[in-house]
């Protein structure tokens, strides 16, 4: 049996989603049955909804029984090593044969991953599985392209966002890809021991991200570059938790320091799955972003 956990999630549900849709069996964890089946999840064939806390051993017995490999994902919080860690060890004490970390990796080049506490704790999680003594492996996609759907309130009222990126370049994987990376991986296993970076097929600033927005939407959209300050600011003002918009700034502190992105289709590659360009990505959420009423 597979495990996939954070199902609830923007991954975990796009992953579950792939299992469904291959007619693969998989069991999803989740922390409430009443919400996760009333997001759609319940109705998925195949799919069997368990609930348990990935903290607590005692609540995870029925979701880690008969399982050989897991695909762990949870919120990128200030709990996050505690939250895998204690789940790691759950997984060891039921036998589970291999654990998929789904991690992180920035893609700017150079890029230190101490400067941002995400991918510090997504380090510090990685060594400790690799020190268990399962079999183990890391997908680590770069930044997803749905983060753009925050800006797209923005883009569809004004035809404009407003980042605090200059010239920086990122390499914005799509979600879709990476559910159908995990599915492969978790359906054939293998991989022990390797680690997975993955990135979108383009090297892109926020000005060729409006232009590929624009273009999906057929409506003119401009990136405004704002400062550091004025970003915090907005994300505060949307309703971001400061500790969150704390995270953020490290994080475009570090980015602005490695403006260079690079491209990492290796992963893609070794599963047969087509990198979505951010333009299809963009289309098929032209929606959202203004256009296509
Ligand atoms: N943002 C990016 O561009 C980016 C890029 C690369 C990697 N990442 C990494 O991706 C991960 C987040 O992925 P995502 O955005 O798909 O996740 P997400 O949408 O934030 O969802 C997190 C999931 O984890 C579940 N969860 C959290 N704590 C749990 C617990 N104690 N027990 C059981 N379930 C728990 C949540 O359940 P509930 O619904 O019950 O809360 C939810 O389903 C983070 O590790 C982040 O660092 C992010």
């Amino acid at each position: 049996m597979i495990l996939v956990t954070g199902a609830t999630g923007l991954n975990g549900k796009a992953i579950v989603r792939e299992f469904a849709r291959q007619k693969h069996v998989v069991r999803a964890l989740v922390r409430d049955l009443n919400r996760a089946s009333a997001s759609g999840l319940g109705d998925l064939a195949g799919v069997d909804l368990v609930e348990g806390d990935m903290r607590r051993a005692e609540t995870l017995g029925a979701a880690l029984d008969g399982v050989d490999r897991v695909l762990m994902i949870s919120t990128a919080g200030d709990d996050m090593t505690e939250t895998q860690c204690r789940f790691i060890d759950a997984c060891r004490t039921a036998g589970v044969g291999h654990v998929v970390k789904f991690s992180g990796r920035e893609s700017n080049i150079g890029y230190d991953a101490t400067k941002f506490r995400f991918t510090r704790m997504h380090e510090e999680v990685e060594r400790y599985l690799e020190a268990v003594g399962m079999a183990w492996t890391h997908l680590r996609p770069s930044q997803f392209m749905q983060v753009y759907l925050r800006d797209a309130p923005t883009i569809a009222a004004e035809g404009a966002f407003y980042l605090a990126l200059g010239e920086t370049e990122l390499s914005p994987v799509d979600v879709e890809d990476i559910a159908k990376v995990a599915f492969r991986l978790l359906r054939d296993g293998g991989h022990a021991g390797e680690s997975l970076d993955m990135t979108g097929p383009e090297a892109l600033t926020m000005t060729d991200i409006a232009a590929r927005i624009s273009q999906a939407t057929g409506k003119p959209v401009r990136y405004v570059d704002v400062s550091p300050e004025q970003r915090r600011r907005n994300l505060l003002a949307a309703g971001i938790p400061a500790s969150f918009a704390d995270a953020l700034d490290e994080q475009l502190a570090e980015r602005r320091r490695r403006p260079k992105s690079r491209v990492h289709l290796a992963t893609h590659e070794m599963f047969g799955v087509k990198p979505t360009p951010f333009v299809e990505f963009a289309r098929r959420h032209a929606t959202a972003f203004g256009g296509g009423a």
